[in-house]
């Protein structure tokens, strides 16, 4: 189901729970996971608002948030704080008694909705024409339910900022193509890692049904969807350049759905977990310039008092969609869990579930 139809599906949350104290929601929140106990479950990803993930039984990257929905069947409700296709991904891998829900259904991903699966299929009709059957699909798990059914279906998997490089790896025994949808920083910076070199690259323009290339069809490995993410897109060339001249002691470490002259310019890349890693092991005294959403780095800002950290971006925001998540919408989704009323569930259909959960295991499979 799309997010539109989702959203008519659902009400939109009552004033009400905007005029409510912090402490009165904070209260309900305990009180609800007290009552439920083992039978909710609350996972979180690292972009989420502090006072929401301070509720969180887990929190993660989009692989670990992944692994534990396929681990966790106890759980009979699972109130998803991250951004739809998560909670779809949450979906697709619980179990048919377990019910997952996102507490504003409003907190989509840009990023996933550049690559719909109309345009999808007509994409790898248009590919298969020009290249037979040369190419593996491969999606970032950053998509829709529907994309993730047409991967697997096609013999591809999903990969995760984690994983991408062994995916990638995994996916050339397969075939000698792959069409890496829909981010293309991910997948250019990804296969540059493996050695691909950029001539070797083409990129897919979902709006014009054209490949974009220079040189020899022939010798293209990888065709890049023509998607971003507008948050990491906005760390630049220009940002590298200043924290150089002003700050030139600064590791600068970077999300890789940055650009790829970002990505190469900076001291390393890697993924909400390599970052938060990467910070904890750092030597007191160090300092960091991040290039990833703003709650994360605040939040890495927060709890390191011992290191130097800023943003890469000095005028960063944190991720619209993924700050729709608030505690106001984490209450009134237990409440009305707790009444009966069950909103915002998310619920991928049978057949694209059955489909989607092919690419996402063999993920699973690999990074097990
Ligand atoms: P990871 O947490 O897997 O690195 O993903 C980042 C992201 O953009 C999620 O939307
Ligand atoms: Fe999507 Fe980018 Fe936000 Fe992640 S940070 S949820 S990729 S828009």
């Amino acid at each position: 189901m799309n997010i539109l139809a989702s959203l008519q599906q659902n009400k939109m949350i009552p004033e009400k729970y905007k005029q409510l104290e912090k402490a009165e929601l904070e209260a309900r929140v305990l009180e609800h996971k007290r009552k439920y106990g083992s039978r909710l479950f609350i996972p979180g990803h690292h972009y989420q608002k502090d006072e929401v993930i301070q509720f969180a039984d887990s929190s993660g990257d989009s692989l670990k948030l992944a692994q534990l929905s396929a681990e966790n069947t106890e759980a009979e409700f699972i109130v998803f704080c991250g951004v739809h296709f998560m909670a779809e991904t949450a979906d697709i891998l619980t179990t048919k008694n377990q019910k997952v829900f996102l507490p504003d259904m409003r907190a989509g991903c840009s990023m996933a909705d550049m690559a719909d699966i109309y345009q999808t299929e007509s994409a790898w009709k248009t590919l298969q024409a020009k290249f037979g059957d040369t190419i593996l699909p491969l999606t970032y798990v950053n998509s829709t339910a529907a994309i993730k059914a047409f991967v697997g279906t096609n013999g591809g998997a999903t990969v995760t900022s984690s994983n991408a490089e062994s995916m990638l790896t995994w996916a050339f025994k397969q075939k000698e193509r792959i069409l890496f949808l829909p981010d293309q920083h991910l997948g250019r910076n990804t296969a540059v890692n493996l050695g691909i070199s950029l001539e070797e690259m083409a990129l897919w323009d979902p709006n014009s049904d054209t490949l974009e290339y220079n040189g020899d069809p022939m010798k293209i490995k990888v065709i890049l969807w023509k998607g971003h993410c507008s948050v990491h897109e906005n760390f630049t060339v220009q940002n590298i350049a200043d924290i150089r001249k002003d700050y030139p002691e600064m590791n600068i470490i970077v999300h890789p759905e940055c650009r790829r002259e970002v990505v190469e310019l900076s001291d390393q890349s890697g993924s909400t977990s390599y970052i938060i890693d990467a910070i904890e092991r750092a030597k007191s005294g160090s300092s960091w310039a991040i290039g990833t959403e703003m709650n994360l780095v605040n939040r890495l800002i927060k709890n390191h008092p011992d290191k130097n950290i800023i943003s890469l971006n000095p005028h960063m925001c944190p991720c619209l969609t993924m700050n729709r998540i608030d505690l106001p919408h984490l209450v009134w989704c237990l409440d009305s869990l707790s009444s009966g009323l069950e909103q915002n569930i998310i619920e991928v259909s049978e057949d694209i579930a059955h489909q989607a959960k092919l690419a996402l295991e063999r993920m699973l499979l690999i990074n097990n």
